[in-house]
């Protein structure tokens, strides 16, 4: 696989904070303070022309809120979001909107994101509108061969959402997303409420699209073995920060950060029934109050004090990775270990099957 090295969308220590604070009123009367919740706090990171990074961690880490940044669905709190060289908090206007169309998403629940009461041909056709000069036929044209593109049938235009498929709907909101010719897919979870052979083919056809049209994938899955399967790079989520980022093959293979290494450790082993082999330990602390210093220190077995005192800082390390942890930095031998926790256990293959 080529890896071209031209960053298309750069994250500089990007936050969205979320105000939930009681009422006003009662705020007032209780005098207490504002409330925040972190959903992403402090994130760096490119994203590299025709690649496909992929977002993984446990619910509630910030994953949909930081795909939501970057196609411009929420506005950041603080830090930069630079597009193809462009910074998205200084550009207005026509402006914004032609970066807008050049960024698109896909959600994991196709029905809810598709209009119900609407016909196939006018919800694909929809992001067609905001293009100036595209006469009617036109659309319909292009409309026809988005169809065809994500192996649909043109005639398909005149039937509802509700007359297909998960996997048919899903590819709907592909050829909707695609339509106005968007360089960079934020996916969140477009295959989870898939059957396997269907995610399987649903996969297929976004790659195939990747290749044919120089496409760049954010891809958010809970599911490492998807991720493996579609992913250059992975990037993992704790708690609105990134801890560790590497390529994908090292990722798997040698796993740095203690947390990586723990939803490593949970993939479910085919040899074993199919069962976690390790369940990942420990609850997901409260966002709304997390632990001092790194925020992973309560459940990993290698904290020492600087862990509990000092938030480590997001460094370069072995293998092109980049890991935000005390004991890699500092090369603590328990950390550094081959054989500490899951590194280098195989990974279930998904079922790959030839796109129709
Ligand atoms: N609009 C909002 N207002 C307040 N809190 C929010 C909002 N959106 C998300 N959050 C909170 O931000 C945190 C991150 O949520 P987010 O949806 O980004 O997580 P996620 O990693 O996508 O989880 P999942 O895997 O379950 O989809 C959670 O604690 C969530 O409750
Ligand atoms: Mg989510």
């Amino acid at each position: 696989m080529t890896k071209p090295a031209t960053p298309l969308v750069e994250v500089v220590d990007a936050a969205r904070w979320f105000d939930v604070s009681p009422p006003w009123l009662e705020r007032m009367i209780s005098r207490r303070p504002r409330v925040d919740l972190r959903a992403v706090d402090g994130v760096t990171f490119t994203i590299r022309k025709g690649e496909t990074l992929a977002l993984v961690g446990e619910s509630g880490c910030g994953k949909s809120t930081l795909a939501r940044l970057l196609v411009g669905l929420y506005g950041l709190t603080r830090g930069d979001i630079r597009f193809d060289g462009r910074s998205l908090t200084s550009v207005h206007g026509a402006q914004a909107q032609a970066l807008r169309r050049r960024r698109q998403m896909i959600f994991q629940d196709p029905y809810a994101s598709l209009n119900p009461r609407w016909r196939v041909g006018r919800i694909i056709a929809e992001p067609l509108n905001a293009l100036a000069d595209m006469t009617s036929a036109q659309k319909r044209e292009r409309v026809d061969a988005l169809l065809r593109q994500v192996g649909l049938d043109p005639a398909d235009r005149t039937r509802y959402p509700h007359q297909f498929s998960g996997g048919q709907r899903q590819r709907i909101s592909i050829a909707r997303a695609l339509a106005a010719r968007p360089e960079f897919l934020v996916c969140d979870e477009p295959t989870s409420a898939l059957d396997v052979s269907v995610q399987a083919q649903v996969l297929n056809l976004m790659k195939d699209l990747q290749r044919e049209l120089g496409l760049t994938y954010l891809f958010i899955s809970h599911n490492l073995a998807v991720v493996h399967h579609v992913a250059d790079r992975v990037g993992v989520m704790y708690l609105g920060r990134i801890v560790e980022l590497a390529p994908r093959d090292s990722l798997f293979a040698r796993p740095l950060h203690p947390y990586t290494r723990m939803l490593l450790s949970a993939i479910p082993d085919i040899r074993g029934g199919g069962h976690a082999r390790t369940p990942v330990a420990g609850e997901v602390p409260n966002p709304l109050n997390p632990p001092p210093g790194c925020t992973f220190h309560p459940r990993c077995p290698h904290a020492r004090d600087v862990c509990r005192q000092e938030a480590p800082a997001f460094l370069p390390a072995k293998g092109d990775a980049e890991v935000a942890c005390h004991g890699v930095a500092q090369g603590w031998p328990d950390v550094m270990s081959p054989t500490a926790e899951s590194a280098g256990r195989p990974v279930v293959p998904i079922a790959v099957e030839a796109t129709p």
